[in-house]
């Protein structure tokens, strides 16, 4: 759990978060497609014909841009960082999917009331990236219509280590950008509470986990 006034600034996400990143990200993309953890998330997603998708903290989009290609009808993304948009518009109008993406800039724990409900939600390597793990995965349950899909990071010694050590590196570059390993009990429970049935839990190699929700009853 965590305030607002915990939370970085927009201005700290765009720093770290920025051109050079998305362009990084990009040439990634196009050489090797997603990687396995969002691979992982787009078979969890099953069958997306028609389907909208909100994709939060989607960075350059490539994973709603992977769902839009496999069938579903629309996708919105939500980002913190302005930093992506030219990497995310060059990739939507060469793949001719930019009438079919919305791209939003902001918090979506603050915009979450400007966002409709869509079919399918996703939150790649995202919950790791903001203080109030409890908040976003509620939010996102509350904006599900069928399914809710989530990688994060998983909690062992190793993954620990890791983000403390990005966080020492952050600080000493004075950037107030942060980074967690945040209980999956607290994340289960969040998504629970609105009214999601956890279907899977999948680890991916010794970093991340997917996981998938649906809508119960
Ligand atoms: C590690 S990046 C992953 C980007 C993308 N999902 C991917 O896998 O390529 C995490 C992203 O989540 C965004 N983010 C974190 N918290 C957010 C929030 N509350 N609302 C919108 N975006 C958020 C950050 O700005 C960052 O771009």
């Amino acid at each position: 759990m965590s305030c607002p006034c915990c939370t970085p600034p927009p201005s700290e996400y765009r720093r770290f978060f920025n051109r050079r990143v998305a362009g990084l990200e990009e040439r990634r993309y196009r050489k090797r497609g997603l990687p396995a953890t969002a691979r992982g998330l787009a078979r969890l997603a099953g069958d997306v014909t028609g389907a909208t998708v909100l994709d939060v903290g989607g960075g350059i989009g490539t994973l709603s841009l992977e769902l839009l290609e496999r069938g579903a009808a629309r996708a919105t993304t939500v980002e913190l960082s302005g930093g992506y948009e030219d990497a995310a518009a060059e990739l939507l109008a060469e793949h001719e999917l930019a009438d079919r993406v919305e791209r939003r800039i902001g918090d979506f724990v603050e915009q979450a009331g400007l966002v409709e409900p869509h079919d399918i939600v996703v939150l790649h390597r995202v919950v790791c990236c903001y203080p109030d793990a409890d908040a976003l995965v509620a939010r996102a349950a509350e904006h599900t219509r069928a399914r809710l899909l989530l990688t994060y990071p998983r909690e062992r010694a190793l993954t620990r280590l890791g983000i403390r050590a990005l966080n020492v590196w952050l600080r000493l570059t004075g950037c107030g950008f942060r980074t967690y390993v945040h209980p999956v009990a607290g994340i289960v429970a969040a998504a629970e509470r609105a009214g999601l049935r956890l279907e899977r839990r999948a680890p991916q190699g010794a970093l991340w986990e997917n996981a998938a929700f649906v809508r119960a009853g």
